[in-house]
């Protein structure tokens, strides 16, 4: 019975191109922190499929526990329980080093320090060489790539002048800040990207 859990449609349309991905990307066995879960499809589906990786949910300690439901009807061994975790926490709770980050629609949501704290905890806790895929929207060198993302970020900012879509050159700038580079910028459907940056050794 899924009908009362919590349900984004653009998770529904999104999750099969992303796991396609991800599952190239997160080839090997290990521990994938998924940062900003929301509603969980995305975990469900993830770990479901792509049952070599150990699969951690977390999201903002508001929300964290929004999954849950989701979580535990599906009952899958590598899906643990999500943990409660603010990226600008100085600590993340989490073991030493992690074989990969997986994070989508969080960078135009959080406020640009958000964003900042983002990919510096991600640098701390990524094994070197190991993926950070950030998925969402993206602006080019102040260009939308379509007019429906120019209207999302004019909305967004008229909602909350701290949140707005990310544009790539900050990006890199802030990555090589923190010693990640940028390995991957796929199209996806929708006028998404999937980002893939990796720590530098
Ligand atoms: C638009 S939702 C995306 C949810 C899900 N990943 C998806 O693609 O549908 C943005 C998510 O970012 C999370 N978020 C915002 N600020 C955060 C922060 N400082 N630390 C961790 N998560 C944060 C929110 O709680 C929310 O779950």
């Amino acid at each position: 019975m899924t009908q009362n859990l919590p349900f984004s449609q653009a998770c529904e349309n999104n999750k099969r191109p992303i796991l396609e991905k991800l599952a190239a990307i997160f080839h090997a066995p290990g521990l994938v922190l998924e940062i900003g879960t929301g509603t969980g499809q995305h975990a469900v589906h993830f770990a479901g499929h792509l049952s070599h990786l150990t699969w951690q949910p977390s999201d903002h300690p508001r929300n964290y526990q929004l999954c849950l439901p989701r979580i535990r009807q599906a009952g899958l061994a590598n899906l643990n329980s999500p943990k409660s975790l603010d990226v600008c926490q100085s600590e993340w709770g989490l073991p030493d080093s992690v074989n990969g980050v997986f994070s989508a629609n969080t960078a135009h949501i959080m406020s640009w320090p958000e964003v900042e704290r983002m990919f510096a905890g991600v640098a701390r806790i990524l094994a070197p060489g190991s993926a950070f895929c950030l998925y969402g929207p993206f602006s080019y060198e102040g260009q939308h790539t379509s007019a429906s993302n120019l209207n999302f970020d004019r909305h967004l900012r008229s909602q909350n002048p701290s949140m707005g879509i990310r544009d790539m050159s900050d990006l890199i700038a802030l990555a090589d800040r923190c010693r990640l580079s940028l390995d991957e910028d796929l199209d996806m459907p929708a006028n998404n990207r999937m980002t893939v940056w990796r720590r530098q050794a």
